[in-house]
């Protein structure tokens, strides 16, 4: 029976071709061709380790390397003929060696294998892309910082429950996104450490009998240390779900900042206009302009969390060491990792381009008894308990509501109808200004406050 259609890496125990549909259905070319540059700086530094320890002769790596570089060029040619047959990427690469080169291609395999290829080659990835998706979220707080600045002076209504609350600065509001990021940035700073260690030399399981020194390919590729046990190496892939679940937060953050910007460009908003590039309209009505860019992160969240939960489930009945099953933790691993750095460059572009209608924020502010809780403060200063006052102001409320006044339009009078304690200095206190300016500590939306948190911004972000 012919072999011939049999991979050639595997093919000498088989006795017959593996059938068309399942060399179609196991191979991952298809998607883990987009690791091509990092599996041939393995390769690279693999063939390096092997010369010095005497594995190869100096002439067999540099005919190795020289082979990988032009491999590589025709890969970014678009010349390279990627082959489903031959599975994956990392066969694809051997292959292709051993044509150009000859013989001395099919010594670079030696003392290695694909289990601790794919995962070395993962790891080089995602360290590359995490540090791409680091300088978009650091691009987007430069972006928050800039607006907070401009606005640390401009009022809008603080909401909880999403009704009218208390009122703070629109410059505070935003900085409250700068601080998510920061966490999200620290902890993609921290999963990095973790994907940064090297599995390469596990080979298929058990390490090799060959003298490796893996303190030169560690050293050659960058790794922050070397992993201390080869089953662990070849079948960890808590480092992508780590990964996931980072990028997890920060589209979850993501889409709650979108779900604001959604609310605050509609007409019963209106508190900020997004510029037309960032939106599109209706093909029915014509005065429509959507949101389209927010919608769009707020939807993609979704699909980030489901390939953390996939990525879970695709690791927890897995047996020690390398199962066939890892091969399905690229599609979401780069499809997270995508989304995220999209969606970050999306809000990026479009947060400096924020044009908020402060008038109409202010006048919001205004609206709703923003100021309650302030006149209740003010009773307190004058001595009573804070439930007592709670109550007066409640009672204060009430008539405003009945008689379609804020508490800052009642005059002196109608407010002592609730309590004596009331005085002409209580106007300082109800005003929009007077709210927010007491909330003078670090951490609150006093605009000089506003002020100091940008400052330390800028300094967090220039010590990155
Ligand atoms: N394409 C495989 C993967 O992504 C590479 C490792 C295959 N190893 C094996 N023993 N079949 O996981």
């Amino acid at each position: 029976m012919s072999v011939e259609k049999t991979n050639q890496s595997w093919g000498g125990r088989f006795s017959e071709p593996v059938d068309a549909f399942v060399a179609r259905f196991t191979a991952s070319v298809d998607f883990d061709k987009r690791l091509y540059r990092h599996d041939i700086m393995g390769s690279m530094a693999h063939a390096t380790m092997l010369a010095k320890v005497g594995v190869l002769s100096d002439a067999e790596r540099d005919t190795i390397i020289d082979g990988l570089k032009q491999i590589q060029n025709e890969i970014e040619a678009g010349t390279f003929d990627w082959r489903v047959d031959l599975e994956d990427v990392h066969m694809n690469i051997e292959a292709r060696l051993t044509d150009r080169i000859g013989v001395t291609g099919k010594k670079l395999h030696t003392g290695r294998s694909r289990n601790d290829q794919v995962a070395t080659d993962i790891r080089l990835w995602l360290r590359d892309e995490i540090d791409l998706i680091l300088a978009e979220i650091t691009r987007l707080q430069q972006g928050l910082l800039g607006l907070a600045e401009a606005e640390a002076d401009t009022i809008m209504p603080g909401f909880t429950h999403l009704q009218t609350a208390q009122p703070v600065t629109f410059g505070h509001h935003l900085l409250a996104w700068f601080e998510m990021l920061s966490r999200d940035y620290e902890r993609l700073v921290d999963c990095r450490k973790r994907a940064n260690r090297m599995p390469l030399g596990s080979a298929a399981l058990a390490g090799t009998t060959y003298p490796i020194d893996r303190t030169i390919t560690c050293e050659l590729l960058g790794f922050e240390a070397i992993s201390g046990n080869s089953l662990d190496g070849v079948s960890d892939r808590d480092f992508a779900i780590e990964f996931c679940a980072a990028a997890a937060v920060a589209m979850m953050h993501l889409s709650r900042f979108s779900e604001e910007l959604v609310l605050w460009t509609s007409a019963q908003f209106q508190f900020i206009d997004l510029p037309d590039r960032f939106c599109t309209g209706s093909s029915i009505m014509p005065q429509k302009k959507n949101p389209d860019v927010p919608e769009l992160v707020r939807g993609k969240s979704g699909r980030v969390f489901g390939h953390l939960a996939g990525l879970l489930t695709l690791m927890k009945g897995q047996p020690l060491a390398y199962n066939k099953d890892n091969q399905e933790d690229k599609e979401p691993l780069f499809d997270a990792a995508d989304t995220l750095r999209d969606s970050l460059r999306a809000f990026a572009d479009m947060v400096p381009a924020i044009k908020p209608k402060r008038e109409i924020m202010r006048e919001a502010a205004r609206r709703g008894f923003s100021t309650a809780t302030d006149l209740a403060d003010y009773l307190v200063r004058r001595g009573l308990p804070f439930r007592d006052c709670h109550e007066i102001v409640g009672h204060a409320v009430k008539y405003g509501v009945d008689s379609g006044k804020d508490l800052a339009e009642m005059s002196l009078d109608e407010l002592r109808q609730f309590s004596d304690q009331i005085d002409d200095d209580v106007f300082a206190v109800l005003t929009l200004e007077g709210s927010v300016n007491a909330r003078d500590h670090i951490g609150g939306t006093a605009p000089n406050q506003v002020r100091a948190a940008v400052v330390r911004g800028k300094e967090l972000l220039a010590a990155r």
